[in-house]
């Protein structure tokens, strides 16, 4: 301790930093901003870092300013380490930073250089030995001096290229094939090479085969989503030093596996995503070292050696998606840390082997899409977050779910029998899928209980019984599909407490209620649909409240009454399917405002009056209104009136109508019989001119009412 502080006191009273230097970092300073309020989603491995340069002041010592360390001797800085600076800024080609001659250490990852070029005064820096400008939005193409740091041991250019969300704009560098020659074989002590996201596509095999020149010194080589092209040397992998290959996201990219000779230190090895191929070689099991497998994504095939499970190290294995068949091994050593295992999209067979359930470590597991049969056992491991088994054929019942898990997904299986009640316990769930199966019985009541389920899939299976009634208040449902089954109503009302609900699909169940009008606290439902039940009584005019609505389904039920024309609000609707209900009235006029509306079905009711026309309704054809006698207009056949003079009328009620109606068949018949006794009485007694009269102005009465006839007779039909 005092040892320490004596070390320390000289160096902070007089000031040791050499006076160019000093200077050259001032200017820098002065041509960058910081900005801590700037954001992009990967710096928030920042989120903890401080803004260094604010503490570089003139006419203090340079060496004690943050992220400056300088030689103890010369006083020159030797390393600058700026990253996670919160840096906002552009480099020139005069940057004051290609001045720090004597710099060993160059640290710029995590800022915003705005899609800077790296300029050829980065040459100069002849002394570095670790530069790094991953994430620090730079751009196009390195500069051909940077083959002059011939004492580079670790060169870091790595930038965002995982997440295609960020509003980061697209910079990219790229390496020429001139360049990267002359780096490789210059900096022949290069350890660490970290290219992620640079454009290498003009690199090709044998500028690549450089790389075995290192033999001796590489450790690290990680090219994800370089362009690289062609076949990847087998000599590369089999380096003898090698601890970590990540090569994935290249998928022009191919190889092999070597059959011998892969490192023994080699812990971390990432293909996915790229198009290697061949079958996977015994001698895997050989890598005890190997703790990240992931091989996801390619085109594997043949069996799953089995000495891969003697591997004692690994944590994560990945074999999704590739052409493997036969079954999952059934012996393995001891996989004590092993947190993922990914096997799905292959081809695999026969059971799930006893010791995947007790796998200590185990949080993540998923065999989904490929052929596995047999019954699923119950897991003893605690650790299990994520279960996906689904799109296989597995049988026998639901398993209890593990404790603690949070995603349990067996859809499209073959499974029988109840959800058993012990599902009560796995209250940790935040996703439970066990759609297109043959599950039976009841839903368990405590599943609208669970504080952190967001998506609830029970579509397409045999359950009876009601939906659960009480769903807890601050529920995070997102996702409710019960449709496919034999539910009875009514619909519990405390749905309306899911107010994060996106989807609700209850449809073919035999679900008899009035229509929920309280479905109108649900502001984010997207996809409501009550299809094929016994829903009946009106659409209450609320429906217009659900603005974030793009489907709604409500075919094949006993609706009655007339769309609301709040309905028409419901301005992000894209499907509406009214069909097969016993709706009345006519279509209103304001529906042609729904600019997104694609599919519409309103047959199979009682609408009446002329088709609206206009906007999306111009698209639709006569397959969405068949099945409405009193309706007309384009795309039907049948026009509104020949005359062209018939008006819709919106007060064209039903009571109305009736009296119309009888007054005119009525009168009809009163005409008939008056005409007959006129006729009668004018063949005795002549042609008196008031009776002619009168019998002008009653058939000119009938004439008018027998069109009013031949419309009700019409809408009679
Ligand atoms: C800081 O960053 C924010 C967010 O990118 C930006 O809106 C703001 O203009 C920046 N401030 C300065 C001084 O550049
Ligand atoms: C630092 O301060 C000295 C004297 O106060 C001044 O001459 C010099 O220009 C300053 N340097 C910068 C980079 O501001
Ligand atoms: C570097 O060049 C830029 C742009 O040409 C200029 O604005 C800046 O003043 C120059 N800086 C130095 C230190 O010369
Ligand atoms: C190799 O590095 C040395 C030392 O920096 C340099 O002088 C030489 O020009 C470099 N060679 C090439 C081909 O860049
Ligand atoms: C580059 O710097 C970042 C941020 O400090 C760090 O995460 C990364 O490991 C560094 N790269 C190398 C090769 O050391
Ligand atoms: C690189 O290795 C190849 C063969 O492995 C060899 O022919 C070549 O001379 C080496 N180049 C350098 C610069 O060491
Ligand atoms: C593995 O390495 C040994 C020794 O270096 C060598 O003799 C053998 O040919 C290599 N095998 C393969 C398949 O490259
Ligand atoms: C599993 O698949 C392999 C390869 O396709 C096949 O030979 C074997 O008969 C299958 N076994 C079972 C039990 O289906
Ligand atoms: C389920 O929880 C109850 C108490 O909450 C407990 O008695 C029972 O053993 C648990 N069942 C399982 C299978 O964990
Ligand atoms: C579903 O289960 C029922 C009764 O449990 C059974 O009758 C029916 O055949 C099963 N269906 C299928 C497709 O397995
Ligand atoms: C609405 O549900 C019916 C079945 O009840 C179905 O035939 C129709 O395709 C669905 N409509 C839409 C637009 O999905
Ligand atoms: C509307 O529904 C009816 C009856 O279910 C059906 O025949 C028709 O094809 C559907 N039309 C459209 C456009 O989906």
């Amino acid at each position: 301790m005092f040892h320490l502080l004596f070390l320390y006191l000289p160096s902070s009273t007089c000031s040791l930093c050499n006076h160019h230097d000093n200077s050259a970092l001032l200017q820098f300073k002065h041509s960058i901003v910081v900005n801590t309020s700037h954001y992009y989603s990967w710096l928030d491995v920042c989120s903890s870092s401080s803004p260094k340069i604010e503490s570089w002041r003139n006419g203090t010592d340079c060496c004690q300013w943050e992220g400056v360390t300088c030689d103890t001797k010369s006083g020159h800085v030797i390393s600058l380490d700026l990253s996670c600076s919160h840096i906002q800024g552009k480099f020139h080609p005069n940057n004051t930073i290609f001045r720090l001659r004597h710099l060993q250490n160059l640290n710029l990852a995590y800022n915003d250089f705005s899609g800077s070029l790296i300029f050829p005064g980065i040459g100069d820096l002849v002394n570095l030995m670790h530069l790094n400008l991953s994430f620090s939005v730079i751009n196009g193409d390195i500069p051909s001096t940077m083959s002059h740091l011939s004492k580079l041991v670790s060169l870091d250019l790595s930038s965002d290229w995982g997440s295609v969300d960020d509003p980061m704009p697209n910079y990219i560098t790229r390496f020429d094939p001139y360049t990267w020659n002359k780096l490789i074989q210059n900096a022949t002590n290069l350890r660490e090479i970290r290219l992620d996201g640079v454009d290498m596509s003009s690199i090709t095999e044998s500028s690549l085969s450089l790389l075995v020149n290192l033999s001796s010194s590489l450790v690290f080589l990680s090219l994800g989503s370089t362009k690289l092209q062609g076949i990847f040397s087998s000599d590369i992998l089999c380096l003898p030093n090698l601890q970590r290959i990540d090569l994935s996201y290249n998928k022009w990219l191919t190889g092999e596996l070597p059959k011998s000779n892969l490192s023994n230190l080699l812990s971390y090895l990432d293909l996915s995503y790229t198009a290697f191929s061949g079958q996977i070689s015994n001698s895997i099991g050989n890598l005890k070292s190997l703790s990240h497998l992931d091989l996801g994504k390619c085109t594997f095939e043949g069996l799953i050696p089995s000495s891969l499970f003697h591997l004692t190290q690994l944590s994560l294995l990945d074999l999704s998606d590739n052409e493997l068949v036969g079954p999952i091994p059934s012996k393995i050593t001891s996989l004590s840390k092993l947190h993922t295992l990914a096997l799905a999209g292959n081809k695999l067979n026969g059971t799930i082997p006893r010791w995947f359930y007790s796998l200590p470590s185990l949080s993540y597991l998923n065999l989904y899409g490929n052929q596995l049969r047999g019954s699923i056992a119950e897991f003893s491991t605690y650790s299990l977050e994520y279960l996906y088994l689904s799109d296989n054929k597995l049988q026998g019942n639901l398993p209890i779910p593990p404790n603690g898990i949070e995603y349990f997904l067996v859809s499209n299986n073959e499974l029988t029998g109840d959800i058993p009640s012990t599902m009560c316990n796995a209250s940790t769930l935040n996703m439970l899928n066990l759609a297109h199966n043959n599950l039976t019985g009841k839903i368990p009541q405590c599943l609208g209980a669970f504080p952190y389920l967001s998506v609830l899939d029970l579509q397409m299976n045999n359950l009876y019984g009601n939906i659960p009634r009480k769903f807890s208040k601050e529920n995070a449902f997102v996702t409710i599909k019960l449709n496919g089954n034999h539910l009875k109503g009514p619909l519990p009302q405390s749905l309306a407490h899911c107010t994060n609900l996106q989807v609700l699909d209850l449809g073919n169940n035999n679900i008899e209620d009035t229509f929920p009008h309280w479905l109108e606290t649900l502001q984010q439902l997207q996809v409501l649909s009550l299809r094929s039940n016994k829903f009946h009584g009106e659409i209450p005019k609320f429906i217009g409240e659900l603005h974030s609505l793009k489907g709604l389904n409500l075919s094949h039920n006993a609706i009655s009454g007339t769309i609301p024309q709040p309905l028409s609000y419901l301005r992000n609707l894209e499907w509406l399917d009214l069909s097969c209900n016993q709706l009345t009235g006519e279509i209103p006029m304001d529906l042609t405002n729904l600019n997104f509306l694609a599919v519409l079905n309103l047959s199979q009711n009682q609408f009446e009056g002329i088709i609206p026309t206009g906007g999306q309704f111009n698209t639709f054809e006569n397959d969405s209104y068949v099945g409405n006698p009193m309706l007309c207009g384009f795309p039907l056949s049948k026009s509104c009136n020949e005359d062209g003079e018939w008006k819709p009328h919106s007060t064209f009620h039903n009571e109305e109508f009736g009296f119309g109606w009888k007054v005119v068949v009525v009168g009809y018949a009163i005409g008939m019989l008056f005409g007959m006794l006129l006729g009668y009485f004018m063949f005795l007694t002549g042609k008196p001119q008031w009776l002619a009269r009168l019998v002008e102005g009653l058939l000119y009465v009938r004439v008018k009412r027998t069109n009013n006839t031949n419309y009700v007779n019409r809408g009679m039909n």
